[in-house]
């Protein structure tokens, strides 16, 4: 299968939003990665709904939504409203996973759970078969430019591992540090989507960065 491209929005120059969603728009991007942080699950704070609905009318890719807030339960339908296609949430912030997966699919998206760093990809024994995708932290979330924590390999295997003997059909998502030497490596352990920040945007060229992603 074709590698899922995500740029993450929290690398983009916000002074020229238009334009770096026209470059999305424009490129081989299959979805744009889109980080809502709220400054009590993870030490910063990003943007929320405002930004959302920019996005919901310039960018014409799918919004795939991580959202590192606490509780988020509580906003599954506001961000509907505003334009997600894929629901994101970290299993270390839903005391009610299973339910908050459900509420997320009952809105029409598509519902990923996120692992951080520290969390065993064995947590996921009984609810990989009701995700559509895992989204698998390879930085400790809250910031872009990060270095890429090696042990994310191993547990991309255990999760494909994991996949396979549910006979489940959860994508596999890598985000934190990922260019085109990780990335390769991602892919061929078996990654289906990779969200690149500051590889893509601090590019010289992104557009054509996200091209190399792509044909990784
Ligand atoms: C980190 C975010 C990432 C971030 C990735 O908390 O979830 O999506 O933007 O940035 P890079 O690719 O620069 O590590
Ligand atoms: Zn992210």
């Amino acid at each position: 299968m074709n590698t899922i491209i995500a740029p993450s929005l929290l690398s983009a120059n916000f002074a020229n939003l238009e334009n770096e969603l026209e470059m999305i728009n424009n490129s081989q991007a299959d979805w744009l990665h889109v980080d809502v942080m709220d400054g009590v699950f993870v030490p910063n704070i990003s943007f929320g709904i405002p930004i959302m609905e920019v996005l919901k009318k310039k960018c014409y890719k799918p919004l795939d939504v991580h959202l590192m807030i606490v509780q988020p339960e509580r906003y599954i339908t506001l961000f509907k409203d505003a334009g997600a296609n894929i629901l994101n949430v970290h299993y270390e912030a839903s005391t009610h996973l299973h339910r908050t997966i459900q509420q997320i699919k009952a809105e029409g998206m598509k519902a990923a759970v996120t692992l951080n760093p520290h969390t065993t990809v064995a947590v996921l024994e009984d609810i990989i078969c009701d995700v559509d995708m895992v989204l698998l932290m390879s930085v400790n979330p809250g910031f872009g430019g990060q270095k890429f924590i090696e042990n994310t390999y191993n547990k991309v295997t255990q999760l494909k591992d994991l996949i396979t003997r549910k006979n489940a059909h959860a994508l596999i998502q890598v985000d934190g540090g990922v260019n085109l030497e990780t990335g390769k490596k991602l892919v061929e352990l078996g990654a289906n989507s990779l969200v690149a920040g500051n590889f893509v945007f601090s590019a010289d060229n992104p557009t054509e960065t996200i091209a190399k992603l792509k044909a990784l």
